[in-house]
This record gives structure tokens, C-alpha cells and sequence, in this order.
């Protein structure tokens, strides 16, 4: 790879992880990018590093533009290892160069990297830097996603570098998202979108909304998005920030994610009847076994659909371990606007269906009770009870739709 132009005198000079499969328990199925920036101006400036293990590709993408030791302003927009854990490597090769980091950041950066011989320079929501030609504009977003997070904004070029928000983990040998579109397709990344959105901003929605608020009453006109993740926004990038305000309202499709594991195959003998109920009722449904699909997979189609079954065998008097693992992750995620229920075989006591309820309640989901059991195997009659449970599930399904 080499400098990719953006704008002129404005470089993506990351690197392109094609490899990474589990990001901090995160399964990332399509890999990731580390993106940062350079800024060609009369003092040369640097968004953000990489991770230190793609330090090495990133100045080299650096050096195909400038001497990295012409860079006098280093911006540090997300302490997160992925980001800045290679700061270290850029500042032994401009080691006066003035870093602009937030409060919380600094903090944060100081039990990484020794800063008694860094020019560190803080920095609030609405602080100006000019490096030359051009401004550049700070705008703290706390706790998206991290306390220390802020976004920077290069007037004169309209480009807001987004930092985690807007970003995808998505390996592709392009970086902008029509010549993705072109190569790849607009389903693709809408996916990835969504699975990076369900996975790591799902607990933030009410933030993201309130700055994007503060943005457009700043009137920031924006050409470019171009997070720390991922495809560079740049065709329809108000489109993109439209998507996102769906999601933290909570959009979500009429259909219900079957989401469940099976021991004896009991439980998933109970999933067929419980589709075509669903269907029958009108609604779309999918189905995700849990130990055969990523854990990214499973949260991300829990996403997308207004409803949630989940199934689980018991064992030893509770759910069955993956259901757990999954419902324990999700309830980190803080899900809202969502309708869940919960079925699942047991042999000689029950326990499990009980206790997914328990975790709905904590999670403060809409829950419809009572969930379905089947003693051991379903029988015939048995396989009828569960088609009427989808049933009636999917029309308490489209009564909650309705709400939104
Ligand atoms: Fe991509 Fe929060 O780090």
C-alpha cells in the first residue's frame, strides 16, 4: 500500500489488517483497517497513529509523501491500543512534535507511554489549530467510545475524522466507499455497518445522537467522513450520518432472530415449527445456532430484527452455556426497543427458559411470557405447540413494531 489522496494535500497513510479475526473478543469476520491521517500543510500534521504491529506500514505510507520528521503536530483522537499504541514509534522520529490530545487522554496515554519529554498540548470542544492554509477544529465525544474520544474536523477541506464513529471492520483494497460499491457491493457495506454498529456503539445511542446534534447546530459542512475504521465516507456522506441516526433511534426490520443452541437437538427440533409459525403470521425470521456462528454474527442479527427468541436446552438446572455467554454479552451491550421470548427442551427439571427471562428482565427488554419447555424430545402435538407459539409471538411482534 502507499498514501492514498483524499482531498489535496489531505493522505490516508494507515494499513490494511486482512488477518485479524478475534479484535479484543470482537469476532471480525472481514478483517479490519487502522486508518489515520496526514496533512500536508505548513506544519505537517498527523491524525492518529495505528496499531504498533502496523506502526511500520503507516510511516512507510508517511514516508511516501514526507520526511516523518517534518511533523510538527500530532493529533490524538482515541487512546485505544488500536490507534495509539504505535505513537511511540512515529514520535521517535519527530520527537519535538507537538501531540493535541484531550484531558481524559492524556490521562489515559501517560500509563502507556512515558510523556515527561512530549510537548503535550490539551484540547476542548471547539479549540482551534491552523497549521498553515488550513484549521483544524476539536469537538470532544466522550464515551463514544471511550472517556478520552474526540473527533477533529479540517475546515477548509470539510473532512471530519470521525475517529471510531462512522467506522467499519472491513479489510478491503480500496478506501472509499463508491469504489467499494464498484468492486464489492453496497449490501456488503451496509452490513458491515450494521455489524460494527450492533458490536461496539449499540450501548451509545442517545450520545451518538446528541452529537450529532451538536454538529449540525456548529454547522460543520461535511464532504468527507473519514473514521479510524474502514471505508472513507465521500460519496453520500450525509446519507451516512442519516443511517446513523436510525440505528440510535433503534430502527429495526418486522422480523424476529431465532437465536439459540442445542444439546441433544431437541431444541433445535423445536426451531423448524417455531419458523413457520413466524412466517405464517407474516413475519421474517432467521436463525443463528450460536456454536456455529461468530458471537459478532449472532449480536448483529439480534440487531437488525425488532424480536428475539432464544433458545436453550437446560443443563445442570441453567441455560446452556453458550446462551449464556451470549445473553451476558448482549446485556453489556445495553440493548433497547426490543421484544425477546425464550423456549428450549429439558430432561428431568427445567431451570433454563426461567432464567433467560431473568437475564430479559435485567436487560429491561419487552418480554413475552409465559416461554415454551418441551419435556425431552417434541413429540408430534408437541411440534404443534411451538408453530402456535411462533404464531403468537410474530402477532405480538407487529403489535410492538407498530410502536416505532
Ligand atoms: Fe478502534 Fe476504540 O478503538
Amino acid at each position: 500500500m502507499k498514501a492514498v489522496e483524499i482531498k489535496n494535500g489531505v493522505y490516508w497513510v494507515g494499513a490494511v489488517d486482512w488477518a485479524v479475526r478475534d479484535f479484543h473478543g470482537y469476532e471480525t469476520t472481514r478483517g479490519t483497517t487502522y486508518n489515520n491521517y496526514l496533512i500536508m500543510d505548513d506544519e505537517v500534521t498527523l491524525l492518529d497513529a495505528v496499531k504498533s504491529n502496523f506502526m511500520d506500514v503507516s510511516i512507510k505510507n508517511i514516508k511516501s509523501v514526507v520526511d516523518p520528521s517534518k511533523i510538527k503536530n500530532i493529533v490524538i483522537n482515541h487512546i485505544e491500543n488500536d490507534h495509539a499504541s504505535g505513537i511511540g514509534a512515529i514520535m521517535e522520529l519527530t520527537p519535538n512534535a507537538k501531540i493535541y490530545i484531550t484531558e481524559k487522554g492524556r490521562k489515559g496515554l501517560e500509563r502507556f507511554h512515558d510523556l515527561s519529554k512530549w510537548n503535550i498540548n490539551i484540547v476542548k470542544t471547539g479549540n482551534t489549530l491552523t497549521i498553515g492554509k488550513r484549521t483544524l477544529m476539536f469537538l470532544e465525544t466522550p464515551m463514544l467510545h471511550w472517556p478520552d474520544s474526540m473527533m477533529t474536523y479540517i475546515k477548509e477541506d470539510k473532512i471530519l475524522v470521525s475517529q471510531d464513529a462512522f467506522g467499519q471492520h472491513l479489510a478491503s483494497s480500496v478506501r472509499f466507499d463508491d469504489e467499494f460499491v464498484t468492486c464489492e457491493s453496497m449490501s456488503e457495506l451496509d452490513d458491515a455497518v450494521t455489524d460494527y454498529y450492533a458490536n461496539i456503539l449499540m450501548p451509545f445511542g442517545a450520545l451518538i445522537k446528541s452529537k450529532i446534534a451538536e454538529v449540525q447546530k456548529l454547522g460543520l459542512e461535511i464532504d468527507v467522513i473519514a473514521p479510524d475504521h474502514g471505508i472513507i465516507w465521500r460519496a453520500h456522506p450525509g446519507k451516512t450520518i442519516q443511517r446513523y441516526l436510525d440505528m440510535a433511534n433503534g430502527a429495526a426490520a418486522l422480523s424476529v432472530a431465532i437465536i439459540y443452541d442445542t444439546m441433544w437437538h431437541s431444541t433445535e427440533q423445536m426451531t423448524l415449527p417455531i419458523v413457520q409459525g413466524i412466517r405464517d403470521a407474516g413475519v421474517d425470521c432467521k436463525v443463528i445456532k450460536l456454536r456455529a456462528s461468530a458471537m459478532s454474527v449472532a449480536i448483529k442479527e439480534f440487531w437488525k430484527a425488532r424480536a428475539c427468541l432464544i433458545g436453550t436446552p437446560t443443563l445442570n438446572n441453567i441455560m446452556y452455556p453458550s446462551v449464556a455467554h451470549f445473553l451476558t454479552h448482549l446485556r453489556g451491550l445495553r440493548p433497547k426497543n426490543r421484544m425477546v421470548g425464550a423456549f428450549g427442551s429439558y430432561g428431568w427439571g427445567g431451570g433454563a427458559v426461567k432464567e433467560a427471562y431473568e437475564e430479559f428482565k435485567r436487560m429491561g427488554l419487552e418480554a413475552v411470557e409465559p416461554g415454551l419447555q418441551i419435556l425431552f424430545k417434541p413429540s408430534l402435538d408437541d411440534e404443534m405447540k411451538c408453530y402456535e407459539y411462533g404464531k403468537a409471538f410474530a402477532e405480538k411482534v407487529k403489535e410492538y413494531h407498530n410502536k416505532f
